[in-house]
């Protein structure tokens, strides 16, 4: 007190400096009038250093570097203290609530409805009748304590400005610490008729309490309320997360990264009722948070545009919108649908096989062709509830599981592994949905018709191609809501990079295949063509591929009857042909035995004769591959069960075993990679190897460059990069990138 006095009178003091007593009379009263102010100040001063200190020593995690110049590692007093309303020019309710109570719930009851809804309120449920007038109203939620998500947030609402369709109103922007988390949390806000909300929630992540950890309790407690409806927030159209975090410190979703985040997505998942529009968003604030930012508001913009258009968030996959993970829709699907199917074989297949030997293509009356799957038939409707999209009347296209586990930042098929194919960048179609063989492991012979020559109508190449694009597309779509998928990777799945024909039936047999080619090829979509060696007329005349396929079920001519079951009676002579027309394509492109074991049929004493079908048809590479069971009734009735499954090290011995046979035939091939996950080998010629070093994946720009130079050009010269240490053989084959699950979805310690 005595040195504040002194400060502030030292100007009256001066004049009578002897007379101490007057002095400090005088002092006195000046301190009277004076002390409210000081006091005030003083106050003022000591609580802004006290919050700045705490602030010195809380940790944060995700929000201290982007745009502000504040240095990384330290924490400076901000400018801006979140005391501070900053934005409420743009709040319709500038009001500044502070912490909202918590306890609200208990003291005064929250709206309380009649009875509670179910839980599982699908976006399905969303009538279509609103279609026509509906408008989108973004609602842009943040938090942010150094300002940098505020940023982050503002510049998501001016690029929805700027890119949302005229049917997206102007995002309104809240900071969640102003808002009264009852006004927009437990119910959806009021809205005129045919406007409905979208919520776009960025946070960024702090391991200190922060208004976040309120906001998170809010909506635990109102989904926990038991006056409240469970699901209060399905008024709202769709809704959609974007975390910012620190790879640095937090270098896995495990350790925490983005965790706040991921809280209020899966919150959001239960409160609105599954409505997640669009996967939840991930950016490293120290390295591609801008990038991923700018992807997930590119997926927001065109989701918006999608709702507007059909009035609903649209088809899911079953799964879409839940709170967390479950692989039970990826392993189900097909078995439900196959129990039902034992009869089809019947029904479908004996009757094609009696007509379709005595029909030939060119011989055939075009005015009397009939579509190969009608939509009415029984096949189409088991194929489309085994999840393919038929096009047209004899093409299908479907997503493999592998596809939505690279969707998800889990591992992708020995594709990737070997050749460098991330597998949500690829899309599985096939022009011809039959086949001539009943291979006994084909899950699919069931259901897809079979024939030895093309007798139904064909549809033109362009409408296959576009079908299959866009059907692809819309399936990929379709996982937009399913938790865990990686909102980067999702967008990147919009661009289609490879084509597998090689999903169901026989692709050669399409009339028109090699424009169906050119078209895949015009848009840099590579080939990966698999044939079942049953048609050599054709295989002679297919154009060059990316990567050419031949099916080598066995090595001799009874184990193939026994495993192909082939329609073709001289099969066995139509399957040397192709092998030698592999043999003569051998520097055209990049040619592929693919063996599947089958333990009981194709393994036992039969690797000197893989050996010799290897010497004839000098493939470049051997994949050789454990057969996969599913179970079918066809496949049992085949006499094939769990016990033909071979096991992965069986695999490896026949591997191993065969690798010796052709070094004693001379040959030049080597074991080169592996994906034990799928129970999967490559062996390759030893030109795919550079400096020692083994080289299977491929250069797809190369590829493209070389095909259009015009000049020729062969398999070794779009040889890519080093196969990765990870692959090979050896090594296991799991991209150390992709996080590793088990069966249902935790992360499995490595
Ligand atoms: C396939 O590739 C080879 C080598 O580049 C070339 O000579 C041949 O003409 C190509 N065939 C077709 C059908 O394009």
């Amino acid at each position: 007190m005595e040195a504040l006095g002194r400060i502030g009178t030292s100007q009256s003091c001066s004049s009578s400096f002897e007379s101490h007593d007057d002095c400090n009379a005088g002092l006195l009263a000046v301190w009277h009038l004076t002390r409210l102010p000081i006091l005030c100040i003083l106050a003022g001063v000591f609580l802004t250093l006290k919050w700045w200190l705490s602030r010195r020593n809380s940790v944060g995690l995700g929000e201290q570097i982007v745009e502000l110049k504040i240095p990384a590692q330290t924490f400076q007093p901000l400018s801006k203290p979140i005391t501070e309303p900053g934005i409420s020019n743009i709040q319709p309710t500038p009001t500044p609530v502070t912490k909202p109570s918590l306890s609200r719930a208990k003291r005064e009851p929250k709206r309380v409805l009649g009875s509670k809804a179910g839980r599982r309120v699908s976006p399905k449920s969303h009538p279509n009748s609103e279609t026509a007038s509906i408008r989108i109203q973004p609602m842009i939620f943040f938090s942010s304590l150094t300002g940098s998500t505020e940023a982050y947030a503002k510049s998501v609402q001016e690029q929805l400005i700027e890119k949302a369709s005229a049917s997206t109103l102007e995002p309104q922007i809240y900071d969640l610490s102003y808002i009264d988390y009852d006004d927009y949390f437990i119910s959806a806000p009021e809205s005129e008729a045919g406007i409905k909300y979208c919520y776009l929630v960025l946070v960024p992540t702090y391991n200190i309490d922060t208004v976040l950890n309120n906001f998170i309790l809010h909506l635990e407690e109102t989904h926990h309320d038991f006056r409240i409806d469970n699901a209060p927030l399905t008024g709202i159209i769709g809704y959609s997360v974007f975390g910012f975090g620190d790879r640095e410190g937090w270098p896995t979703e495990e350790d925490g990264f983005c965790s706040q985040a991921k809280d209020i997505d899966r919150w959001l998942a239960k409160l609105t009722g599954r409505r997640r529009a669009f996967p939840l968003g991930m950016g490293d604030v120290k390295a591609d948070a801008k990038a991923r930012l700018m992807e997930w508001v590119g997926g927001i913009v065109e989701t918006m545009s999608n709702i507007a258009e059909t009035g609903s968030l649209g088809e899911g996959v079953i799964g879409s919108g839940d709170a967390v993970e479950s692989d039970v829709e990826e392993d189900d699907t097909e078995d439900k649908v196959k129990s039902t199917l034992g009869d089809l074989e019947d029904i479908g297949i004996r009757t094609n096989t009696k007509t379709s030997l005595a029909i030939d293509f060119t011989t055939t009356d075009t005015n009397t062709l009939k579509p190969m799957v009608p939509k009415t038939s029984p096949t189409y409707a088991s194929l489309t509830k085994q999840g393919y999209a038929i096009i047209g009347s004899h093409s299908g296209v479907k997503i493999c599981r592998w596809t939505k586990s690279a969707l998800r930042g889990r591992g992708s098929c020995y594709k990737r592994s070997f050749y460098g194919i991330a597998s949500h960048l690829c899309m599985e179609t096939t022009p011809s949905l039959s086949c001539s063989n009943k291979c006994v492991f084909c899950w699919r012979h069931g259901t897809n018709p079979v024939g030895t020559t093309w007798r139904w109508q064909v549809d033109p190449p362009e409408m296959i191609y576009d079908g299959a694009k866009e059907a692809h597309l819309k399936k990929i779509k379709t996982m937009r809501g399913v938790p865990g998928v990686k909102a980067e990777r999702f967008q990147e799945a919009m661009r289609i990079r490879h084509c597998a024909l090689s999903l169901v039936g026989e692709p050669i047999f399409y009339p028109h295949i090699n424009e169906f080619l050119t078209l895949l090829h015009n848009d840099h979509i590579s080939s990966f063509l698999v044939c079942n060696a049953q048609h050599p007329d054709q295989l002679a005349a297919l154009n060059n591929v990316t990567q050419l396929y031949v099916s080598i079920d066995a090595s001799n001519k009874e184990s193939l009857r026994k495993i192909d079951r082939p329609l073709h009676r001289d099969f066995w002579e139509r399957f040397i042909k192709c092998l030698d027309i592999i043999r003569s394509r051998r520097y055209d492109m990049r040619t592929v035995y693919r063996l599947t074991l089958v333990k009981g049929f194709n393994i036992d004493d039969e690797v000197s004769g893989y050996a010799d079908l290897i010497a004839r048809g000098l493939p470049c590479f051997v994949e050789i591959k454990g057969v996969t069971y599913c179970g079918t009734s066809t496949s049992a009735g085949a006499g094939l069960s769990m016990s033909n499954v071979p096991f992965y090290h069986e695999v490896q011995t026949f591997v191993t075993a065969l690798d010796t046979e052709l070094a004693k035939r001379g040959l030049h091939y080597g074991i080169a990679a592996e994906h034990a996950h799928s129970c999967c080998v490559l062996m390759a010629a030893s030109t795919f190897k550079r400096n020692g070093k083994w080289c299977t994946i491929i250069d797809y720009d190369r590829y493209f460059q070389l095909l259009e130079s015009g000049e020729p050009f062969g398999p070794e010269d779009y040889m890519g990069e080093d196969t990765p240490e990870w692959a090979l053989w050896g090594n296991g084959g799991f991209d150390p990138a992709d996080q590793r699950v088990d069966r249902k979805g935790r992360a499995i310690e490595i």
